[in-house]
């Protein structure tokens, strides 16, 4: 995809990194996003100790000699999170009270710190060689419904600290990839800190989804970008697409499409996959469109067979033979079409 006016991600695991797939991947993709094993449950054992799961190495090592660049995802959030970071030790809940605060304040600073050093230690300091170039800081902190005044999903995370979770995360993110473990060669802030979320594009979730990102802006909380999941389908219509990107468009951050994928619904019949095409072609054509704010653009996968949404109908650009669809052509056939001027 060298048409591409934006870095071209996919979400993988170690299985793309080898053989054929690992070859077409680098061939398609210019970055990658660990699909699970970044994740806070990724980085300890069953114990609690901190022990980084070895998928982590094949692919920072992966990225790294094919020159690729590495979207960390995900540093916080509410699934795939160890059950001890909520609780004392004799396993009861932490509370709200400032003691058990600042228990869970250590906790969320540790595991960022201890996650960059180990990436810093194995594959460079950041900004100097090695090829993690963003972070999802805090994912899904919105809630689904419309039933909080604030609009914030009532985590564990949320429990315990209210929003300041969010600022902390940010703020120790900072702290530990873009001073701590930044090169001297680093010029400003090497790795760039991102809130992300899904349904971006539907209407309540944006509101809410905009006026948390003016509050943290406005607290001063370091987030250089806005990541919109875009896990869609054909009858969500591009122009929704388009909307959420325009909708930040004035603030002072940057945005990534972060987890892209369109199933056709089943079953997955050829014109059901022509019309995926002509979906992909008008969303990519958008994001072209929009390359100036676009940090990122990342497909939830590499190809069907490897996709958490397959069952609901081929969702990516190649199938599992890894060859081409109609999505890949239609893709590039958006990115090629001339931009209006
Ligand atoms: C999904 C993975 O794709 C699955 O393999 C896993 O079982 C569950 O998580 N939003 C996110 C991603 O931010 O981390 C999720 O990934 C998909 C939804």
């Amino acid at each position: 995809m060298d048409a591409a006016p934006f870095p071209l991600g996919a979400a993988i695991d170690q299985r793309e990194t080898t053989g054929a797939a690992g070859q077409a991947l680098a061939h398609h993709f210019t970055q990658l996003t660990a699909e699970n094993h970044m994740k806070p449950e990724a980085w300890y054992d069953d114990d609690g100790t901190f022990a980084p799961d070895p998928q982590i190495d094949a692919l920072m090592s992966y990225a790294q000699a094919k020159g690729l660049r590495v979207y960390g995802h995900v540093l916080v959030w509410h699934n795939q999170t160890p059950a001890w970071f909520f609780t004392h030790e004799d396993g009861t809940p932490l509370t709200d009270g400032a003691a058990d605060q600042q228990i869970l304040r250590d906790r969320l600073r540790n595991h960022i710190h201890a996650v960059a050093e180990y990436l810093a230690d194995g594959w460079g300091e950041f900004g100097n060689g090695n090829p993690l170039v963003a972070w999802d800081v805090v994912n899904e902190v919105i809630d689904k419904g419309t039933g909080f005044a604030d609009g914030m999903r009532r985590s564990e995370w949320y429990r315990v600290l209210g929003e300041e979770f969010i600022d902390l995360a940010f703020t120790y993110a900072d702290e530990a990839f873009n001073d701590r473990h930044a090169g001297p060669a680093a010029t400003g802030r090497p790795v760039a800190l991102f809130i992300n979320e899904f349904d971006t594009e539907t209407a309540d979730k944006q509101d809410r989804y905009h006026a948390l990102v003016s509050r943290l802006l406005e607290r001063g909380v370091p987030v250089d970008g806005v990541g919109h999941q875009m896990h869609v389908s054909l009858d969500v219509p591009v122009e929704s697409l388009a909307a959420a990107l325009d909708r930040f468009a004035a603030m002072p951050v940057q945005q990534a499409v972060t987890e892209m994928d369109v199933p056709t619904g089943m079953p997955v019949t050829p014109s059901a996959l022509a019309e995926q095409g002509h979906y992909y072609e008008a969303a990519f054509r958008a994001f072209r469109e929009r390359a100036d704010v676009l940090f990122s653009v990342s497909l939830w996968g590499f190809h069907d067979g490897r996709s958490w949404r397959d069952a609901y109908g081929a969702p990516l650009l190649l199938d599992e033979q890894l060859e081409a669809k109609p999505a890949l052509a239609g893709a590039l056939a958006g990115l090629r079409a001339a931009s209006p001027s």
